[in-house]
């Protein structure tokens, strides 16, 4: 039988850490997070994120301007956070609106405020293996692979998909992990076989249930960080989700096909469950850090 990589004790022992560092703060940490528009699946992102510092004793700070928000609008929105001594970290929720120039907006965030570690500077400090704030959502997996002492030195690491916010960071942070890591990509020649000579396989291509038994090699780990919603019954049949089709008219699957993997693999992360609580707890993780690094410097 596999082992299901459960991301909920992972999540409760990071913000239970958290929790002492926070006190020790003389004011709770301030995380303003900018929501442009009506995005549904982004709204219940942004929703989780206020709802896990409420519960951490963070301040946070919902900003909603509507789709129609320029550029210039949306970067003197953010050089106000900037300038705001009760903020300690800013988070744009993207994707944004066509008309916004998304690469501007992240970068006009100061990076000592960059709660996701998207700017370049901080994508830099992770390439160069110096200490900032990480991408969220492989900084969890990192944390994840700890916790449940799924070894990183020296193994196989395939990551499957180039996005900035998952694929490339979580390609670096497992070679600082001295992990041997290829990215593959929809271009990539041989996927299934490159796929198949990995310890651990990371999916974040956002293909729903595109990894399937030949893409994983026996006893591998395999991460799954997709969150596809399946809208047809006979695939969620296939997929073993039928019960939750029934119950609620569609179902959930992340890139890997969960029937499949259960099946092949050693270990892996479920969805939802597995990936998912772990990016709003290094959210957590990276507003405390940066409130700390501001308390010293102040
Ligand atoms: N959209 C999807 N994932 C993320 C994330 O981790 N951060 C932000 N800002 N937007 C996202």
């Amino acid at each position: 039988m596999a082992q299901i990589l459960d991301g909920t004790p992972v999540r409760a022992q990071i913000l239970a850490s958290l929790k002492p560092r926070i006190e020790g703060l003389r004011r709770p940490p301030g995380l303003a997070v900018l929501l442009v528009g009506h995005n549904p699946a982004s709204e219940i992102y942004v929703r989780n994120k206020i709802k896990a510092c409420a519960e951490l004793g963070i301040y946070s700070e919902l900003l909603t301007p509507p789709e129609s928000i320029t550029t210039e609008e949306l970067l003197e929105t953010i050089e106000d956070l900037n300038r705001r001594a009760d903020i300690d970290g800013i988070l744009v929720q993207v994707p944004l609106p066509a008309q916004v120039d998304s690469r501007r907006v992240l970068e006009a965030v100061a990076p000592d405020k960059d709660a996701d570690g998207f700017h370049p500077l901080n994508v830099g400090h992770l390439v160069a293996g110096r200490p900032g704030p990480r991408a969220c959502t492989p900084a969890g997996i990192i944390e994840l692979l700890k916790y449940y002492r799924v070894g990183i030195e020296g193994r196989r690491a395939v990551v499957l998909g180039r996005s900035d916010i998952v694929g490339k960071p979580m390609a670096f942070m497992l070679l600082h992990e001295n992990a041997t890591v290829t990215i593959c990509h929809s271009r990539t020649s041989n996927l299934v076989e490159e796929c198949r000579r990995a310890d651990i396989l990371v999916a974040a291509m956002g293909r729903p249930a595109l990894v399937t038994s030949e893409y994983i090699a026996p006893g591998a780990t395999v991460i799954d960080v997709g969150m596809n919603r399946i809208t047809d019954l006979v695939e969620a049949t296939r997929l073993g989700k039928a019960a939750e089709f029934e119950r609620k008219g569609t179902a959930l699957v992340g890139d890997v096909n969960p029937v499949d993997v259960a099946r092949v693999a050693s270990a892996y992360t479920p969805v939802p469950r597995g990936v998912g609580p772990l990016t709003i707890a290094m959210l957590m993780a990276n507003t405390v850090a940066l409130a700390e690094r501001r308390a010293c410097s102040a």
